[in-house]
């Protein structure tokens, strides 16, 4: 899926903006500090997700003294064929959802629909921030896989949420082992999802990390919450006390997490700031390629301030990588110049935003194809 159109309305600080972004190949937004790069990925973020990356609190994302924002798109399913997604999110009240003229209640069928990889300042946490971080990028590419997955993952939190409350509030054994049991059969099937998904992910994860890092003894390890040589039930059973003494369940999927060495030291305490990013590029970019091929779906990718932190050579080498995935991707930065090198092999479309409105800046962008 692309977005053939977008409109946003009442978002920060972008009064009425609509644009139609190139559909394969990157739409380079740049522009001065506060203009509204970052609103313009917000935007299309909280149009696949449903919510923001940035602030929970949705008074900070409707315009100042405004009410409500609103966010539509024209996604294309064909070449003869695009229909209407539109959200609109009011000071008071739910978020409102249309998806091809019917209203829909749930954010997940957003996801489904419009699936985006956002690459910022913050995807660092990947790998120097704590697991939780590595388990939603894994459920983020076993949620598209797996059409199961999403009802086993709520239902596995739904039990855990009980079983917790059953050992805090000392119930007997017999309504905790019911708990027990429910949660260990969908806590199996969980990490039978997650340890799919990272078979096929690891092998096209190495492929792609290659062409942006040379690095040898690179080793990552699914760790799946628990000693998977016990039988999840028993475990729970045998650590009754211990986790009636802790008051929640100390081990299962919820714990889960991705070690990741280079020669046996931690990713995080041996890559320089930049390595970072490029290694977390890679890993989005290989979560992308394996939803292509195994779910024939193109993600659409955001990548905020794409320059902050590479030199040169590195930009080339992700914007070559970025493009070989022939999909549609927003990129942001500050100067026009920063990604010109790059962006003359590209296909690009341009625009500038300042004060929070948008212009198409063909004729720059035509200049830098004819010299290329
Ligand atoms: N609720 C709001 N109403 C109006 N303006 C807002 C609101 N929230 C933030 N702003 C303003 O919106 C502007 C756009 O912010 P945004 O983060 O999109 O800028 P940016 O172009 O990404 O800047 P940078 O290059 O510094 O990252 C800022 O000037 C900010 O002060
Ligand atoms: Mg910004």
């Amino acid at each position: 899926m692309t977005l053939a159109h977008l409109e946003v309305v009442d978002l920060r600080n972008i009064l009425a903006i609509k644009f139609d972004p190139l559909l394969v190949g990157f739409n380079f937004i740049y522009g001065p500090n506060g203009s509204g790069k970052t609103s313009i990925l917000e935007a299309i973020y909280y149009l696949s997700r449903g919510r923001s990356f940035r602030s929970s609190a949705i008074s900070r994302i409707i315009r100042r003294d405004t009410h409500k924002f609103r966010v539509f798109a024209q996604v294309r399913v064909s070449e003869d064929h695009d229909f209407p997604v539109g959200i609109e999110r009011p000071l008071q009240g739910d978020l409102k959802i249309r998806i091809a003229g019917k209203d829909v209640h749930s954010t997940a069928e957003l996801a489904d629909l419009i699936p985006v990889q956002l690459i910022n300042s913050h995807c660092y946490n990947l790998l120097d921030a704590g697991p939780s971080f590595r388990r939603k990028f894994l459920d983020w590419g076993v949620f598209y896989l797996n059409p199961a997955f999403l009802r086993v993952w709520r239902d596995y939190g739904l039990a855990l949420k009980q079983r917790n409350a059953a050992l805090r509030n000392h119930r007997s054994p017999k309504e905790l082992d019911s708990w027990s049991k429910e949660l260990a059969s969908h806590a199996v099937q969980l990490n039978q999802f997650r340890q799919n998904y990272i078979e096929q992910f690891i092998p096209l994860f190495i492929t792609t990390l290659a062409s942006l890092l040379n690095i040898s003894g690179l080793e990552i390890t699914y760790q799946a919450g628990w000693d998977e040589s016990q039988d999840f039930y028993e475990l729970l059973s045998s650590n009754y006390e211990k986790d009636t003494q802790a008051g929640h369940t100390q081990f299962g999927p919820h714990r889960a997490d991705l070690k990741i060495t280079i020669n046996k030291i931690s990713a995080k305490d041996i890559l320089s700031r930049g390595q970072q990013k490029l290694f977390v590029c890679a890993m989005m970019l290989a979560q992308g390629a394996l939803l292509q091929s195994s779910a024939n779906k193109k993600p659409i990718y955001l990548i905020d301030d794409l320059p902050a932190e590479l030199d040169r050579v590195s930009r080339s080498d992700l914007m070559a990588l970025l493009s070989k995935q022939e999909t549609q991707i927003f990129v942001t930065a500050v100067e026009q110049s920063a990604l010109s090198d790059s962006l003359s092999m590209v296909p690009v479309k341009m625009f500038h935003v300042e004060h929070g409105n948008l212009t198409e800046v063909t004729r720059v962008s035509k200049m830098w194809s004819d010299k290329a």
